[in-house]
């Protein structure tokens, strides 16, 4: 297969595209390489990723339209889009809420129409678990609202899950929108817990922790999130047809199901051990399918 995706200098995107282009897929890796941190990190990132000849590097910026469309008309025909490029950050939202406009409003607009004019087989972006907000039930699920954002970034990130189910019922572009609980691993971020509190405890100094210690949260160890993603990647979802249109409408109980297989990033593996320890957030809560699962069958 052919993707397009974007972020492949950061984190996740880096290494969803080695792992595709481990398997013989063409990957078109578009990048700003912003300077949010480190941006030698990101070119070695890079640098790994051009190794493979099946990878084409773009440096464009999301907000830069015509040079998004340079790069999709030079592309050629693209499978799937998996759009990761964000400004990220909760604590930075507060401090630079307009690069979040720019970066996450604006740019994953102008993604999704560059998909509209020529479509794709499937469309995926990223999310964040920090839609769920002021949600206070756990463990969260799928079908929780999500109106309630304590971040300016996490309104830019259910905004763009907006943005995205309009595009999809309008254009009738098969898309699938992955909420990510926090990600750790090789490569990961250094503005994240993990990296930082290696970096003090090597340098023998204190870490800082938020809330007075009064925190919980899960982890998603980044292999994991890339096999559920590659596997989501390979399953568009089906059209999800109205009344009006000629295709097949769904019952509103298999549309809620469907939804929930769409949002999953969670393995079965991974819920049952999580069950199993207490406190889970970021599984799919029991009786419900995970994506993974659906994908298996
Ligand atoms: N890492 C996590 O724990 C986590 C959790 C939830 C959601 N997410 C989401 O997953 C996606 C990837 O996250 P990540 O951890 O790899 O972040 P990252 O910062 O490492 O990667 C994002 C990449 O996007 C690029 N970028 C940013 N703004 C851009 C712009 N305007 N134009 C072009 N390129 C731009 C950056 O240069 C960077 O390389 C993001 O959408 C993020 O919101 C990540």
């Amino acid at each position: 297969m052919r993707f397009l995706i974007t972020g492949t200098a950061g984190f996740i995107g880096f290494h969803l595209a080695r792992r595709l282009l481990d398997e013989g897929n063409e990957v078109v890796g578009l990048d700003g390489l912003t300077p949010y941190y480190d941006v030698e990190l990101k070119r070695r990132r890079h640098a790994i990723l051009s190794r493979h000849d099946g990878f084409r590097e773009e440096r464009v910026m999301l907000e830069d339209q015509a040079g998004l469309k340079r790069v999709w008309e030079d592309s050629g025909s693209i499978d799937a889009v998996v759009h990761l490029a964000a400004q990220v950050g909760v604590r930075h939202s507060s401090e630079a809420p307009g690069e979040f406009v720019d970066a996450n409003l604006i740019g994953t607009f102008n993604i999704m129409e560059l998909i509209r004019r020529r479509p794709v087989k499937h469309f995926l972006f990223a999310s964040s678990s920090s839609v769920y907000g002021a949600n206070s039930k756990t463990p969260f699920a799928e079908t929780d609202m999500c109106d309630q954002p304590l971040s300016f970034y996490a309104a830019t990130k259910k905004s763009c899950e907006l943005m995205a189910h309009s595009y999809s019922h309008l254009w009738g572009i098969p898309t699938t929108g992955l909420r990510f609980f926090t990600v750790y691993g090789p490569w990961g971020r250094p503005d994240m817990a993990p990296s930082k509190f290696t970096h003090r405890i090597i340098e023998g100094k204190p870490i800082d922790i938020y809330n007075h210690g009064r925190m919980e949260r899960d982890f998603i160890y980044i292999d994991d999130l890339i096999e559920a993603t590659v596997r989501l990647a390979r399953h568009a979802p089906e059209r999800l047809a109205d009344s009006s249109s000629s295709g097949r409408a769904l019952s509103s109980r298999q549309h809620r199901r469907r939804s929930t297989r769409r949002a999953a990033v969670a393995c079965r593996r991974n819920r049952k051990e999580s069950w199993k320890n207490g406190h889970p957030q970021h599984v799919a809560a029991p009786g419900r399918r995970c994506s993974l699962r659906g994908c298996l069958r």
